[in-house]
């Protein structure tokens, strides 16, 4: 039988000399046989939001008494309405009960949120509930569409973009080495989606890729694709035999006649998975909830359905979302928790409102807030990283470099509404103070 004390002496001492790592020696642990995953090897640095939380705490070392306003990563800081913790609340009950214990739920989700999504989310795109995948969120499943579509493809991603699409393709393989020189991996296609072209592609310019990642509204700039764009889009996806992998996170904040998912657009089904989330929807960003629609129509060159597949994974690689979250979530969509969840995101657009309001009343060029919680600011001729380590430093506001999403956000910073209207209303005047009174 194994047996840690019996291992040779000799192998031990080997194994326990440091381990010597590009310029970094790793002074305790044991080196074992098993080389580093070279896709890992390949990122550049920490996942952007803990980067920014560490640069969060540093800074609250530096400053004990500061009241720091975090207006960094997109999390939502309103209560639950009480429709969605009641129904949480008897489901947990419940579970102490013989009658109401459950074990293990359906991979997929339960037949009655599946449902729910395609008929309340989907009204009138038919979407079969058979399509709805449940999750645990649309980060987690992004990293299962890349299992599910495998290594070396040829990606493309808006830039600037949520980072997680690059950061999960160059881990599962897609990409090629960092050029420092421009700030991008080989093998990804950063398409330009800059206020030269709308917020859009210049499709013309993009050179047939397998995979498209496009998020609208785009996080970090805000922008909801137009209705004709998304049209080019699909129909470029068709041309070129692309599969687009469509997040929708944001599309309860879309005020205007965008499109709300990629499925009101003809020929979508044939191309695309969507991917969306409660988090932002309906505040369920600690709760985790999200889900996938797979349409039937789409299918691998050889004729086999992409779902047949992500059907295998999901049970392979997931148990299914929790069944108290998806209790919850099946109360968001209740004619009630609708109408409470739609309290939640017009609070946090009033919130974008003010902030948009203090930072154009300093003649500052922004964009976003109108159908997305984000605003997204640019400062010409300056660098992300310092306008952020400006802010911080003088007002105490953490914001987001806008680089941190891609060579195309450098020069602006992101700026995420999702804060209490006290923080916000804070913030709006810190930050007119220190850029009118002292610029940056
Ligand atoms: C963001 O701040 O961009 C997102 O909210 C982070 C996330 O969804 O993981």
């Amino acid at each position: 039988m194994f047996s840690p004390n019996s291992l040779q002496p000799r192998m031990m001492l080997v194994n326990r000399f440091s381990c010597t790592l590009k310029n970094q020696s790793v002074k305790i642990g044991h080196c074992s046989k098993v080389p580093r995953n070279v896709n890992m090897e390949k990122l550049q640095h920490g996942y952007l939001f803990p980067e920014i939380e560490r640069h969060e705490l540093i800074h609250i070392k530096k400053y004990p008494n500061a009241n720091v306003i975090d207006l960094g990563i997109g999390d939502t800081t309103k209560p639950l309405p009480t429709i969605v913790t009641s129904s949480m609340v008897d489901f947990v009950r419940g579970l102490s009960t013989a009658e109401g214990y459950k074990g293990y739920g359906p991979e997929q989700g339960e037949k009655a949120l599946r449902k729910a999504i395609a008929h309340k989310i989907y009204k009138n795109l038919d979407i079969k509930p058979s399509e709805v995948f449940v999750s645990d969120g649309a980060q987690c499943d992004i990293s299962r569409l890349q299992l599910l579509m495998g290594p070396n493809l040829k990606i493309a991603v808006q830039d600037p973009s949520f980072p997680a699409y690059i950061d999960s393709s160059v881990i599962i393989g897609h990409a090629g080495k960092f050029v420092d020189r421009i700030g991008k991996y080989e093998n990804i296609e950063y398409m330009t989606c800059g206020p030269q072209t709308d917020f859009f592609p210049d499709l013309h310019t993009i050179s047939r890729p397998q995979l498209i990642f496009f998020c609208s509204p785009n996080n970090p700039t805000g922008h909801a694709a137009t209705r004709k764009q998304l049209q080019q889009l699909v129909d470029f996806a068709k041309v070129n035999g692309s599969i687009i992998i469509y997040d929708s996170a944001y599309s309860a904040y879309i005020t205007d006649n965008s499109p709300k998912s990629i499925f009101e657009i003809p020929g979508a089904r044939e191309v695309a998975i969507e991917v969306s989330s409660f988090s932002k929807f309906a505040g369920f960003t600690g709760v985790r909830l999200g889900w996938t629609v797979v349409p039937e129509e789409l299918l691998y060159s050889n004729g086999f359905p992409v779902l047949h597949d992500f059907n295998r994974i999901v049970c392979t690689c997931f148990n299914g979302a929790s069944s108290i979250s998806q209790a919850g979530g099946l109360a968001c969509l209740s004619p009630e928790g609708l109408n409470a969840v739609q309290s939640l995101v017009d609070y946090y657009m009033e919130n974008a409102r003010i902030l948009v309001n203090a930072l154009t009343s300093l003649g500052l060029t922004v964009y976003g807030g109108k159908n997305a919680p984000y605003v997204w600011v640019r400062f010409p001729g300056s660098k992300s990283w310092d306008v952020f380590a400006g802010i911080l430093e003088n007002a105490h506001i953490i914001t987001i470099p806008g680089s941190g999403f891609g060579p195309g956000g450098e020069g602006y910073i992101r700026i995420s509404a999702f804060g209490q209207r006290d923080s916000i209303i804070e913030a709006s005047e810190r930050l007119k103070y220190l850029l009118y009174q002292e610029g940056l």
